[in-house]
């Protein structure tokens, strides 16, 4: 059983329920190279995805992930719903909360709404992104990868580039590494770090080129032009200059160390078509590994062995 009913933040996992997480998300990896990926193991229970934010891989990997287990899955899009009408968050909450929903998926513009919603819910609340806050079920799909990849967690040298101060990947992907043992090197332009990175508990660097050489896993951010108010930069090519990863900076990289990328990548600004496409990318190892992990959380939020059958 996991410590908390909701994974709202990193601070609802302790380091046995990551690692509890990432091992049973390991079982159900298996399910999925299968011909018929589908377990009985949720049948009867009701999954909300409620997202009122684009998404692509997060909400289609809720939605497969709840598919393979034989939840119901409900989804709500915002632009067709009450919102358009001024219903405010917590009265779609009350509304769901009314037809007896087992486990909710919120993506929010606002910080703070699953903690709204776990207000006025009984059910487990997992956020799935809000605002610039944080975005646990990311973070705990790129420990997976990492895992499969370099083999451990413990002492990993991980570099977070870019967007940190509008990153909700960042926001929980730097408390998840620092969990598991593994430290967190956030590297970006002055203009796209925090105000205060210093209290983020992450090594703070400006210079990518120089940190490169110490790295196990390069993990870049995508510019987030959507949340900025002035263009953080004087041009996309100059950001590409000295931030971006291609192909002479990962050839800096120790010859073990990956790169990764939550998606969706901005080519040629912060990723450069080439190394995204390398055998060192390991960008649609992420998504594959989405299903497993959310497949994990889902299982253990709703009871897991003790909800049915196991993998
Ligand atoms: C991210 C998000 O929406 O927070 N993407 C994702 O969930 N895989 C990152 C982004 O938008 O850049």
């Amino acid at each position: 059983m996991l410590t908390s009913k909701h994974i709202m933040t990193m601070d609802d996992l302790s380091a046995d329920d990551i690692t509890l997480i990432l091992d049973t998300a390991e079982s159900f990896a298996e399910v999925n190279q299968r011909r018929i990926k589908k377990l009985p193991t949720l049948r009867g229970r009701t999954i909300v995805n409620l997202f009122f934010e684009p998404s692509t891989r997060t909400r289609m990997s809720f939605e497969i992930a709840s598919k393979r287990l034989s939840a119901d899955g409900v989804n709500f899009t915002a632009s067709s719903s009450a919102t358009v009408k001024g219903e405010t968050l917590r009265d779609t909450a009350k509304t769901l909360a009314a037809m007896s929903c087992d486990l909710v998926v919120v993506r929010h513009k606002y910080a703070g709404a699953p903690q709204m919603l776990a207000e006025v819910m009984d059910c487990s609340i997992v956020n799935g992104g809000d605002g610039v806050h944080e975005h646990p079920t990311q973070a705990l799909l790129d420990l997976y990868t990492m895992r499969q990849a370099l083999g451990r967690l413990e002492g990993l040298r991980v570099g977070i580039v870019g967007d940190i101060c509008h990153s909700r990947v960042a926001g929980s992907l730097v408390p998840a590494l620092r969990k598991v043992g593994a430290t967190p090197v956030i590297i970006a332009p002055p203009t796209l770090m925090p105000a205060r990175p210093d209290v983020l508990g992450a090594e703070v660097a400006y210079d990518l080129d120089e940190v490169l050489p110490s790295l196990d896993v390069a993990y870049l951010l995508r510019v987030q032009f959507e949340r900025a108010t002035r263009m953080p930069f004087p041009s996309n090519r100059e950001y590409a200059m000295l931030y971006g990863m291609n192909l002479a900076r990962m050839e800096r990289l120790p010859s073990h160390a990956v790169v990764m990328h939550p998606g969706p990548m901005n080519r040629g600004v912060e990723i450069s078509a080439d190394v995204a496409d390398s055998t060192r990318s390991l960008i649609l190892g992420q998504v594959e590994s989405g299903v497993a992990v959310r497949m994990a959380v889902m299982y253990l939020l709703l009871g897991g062995a003790d909800s049915g059958a196991a993998a």
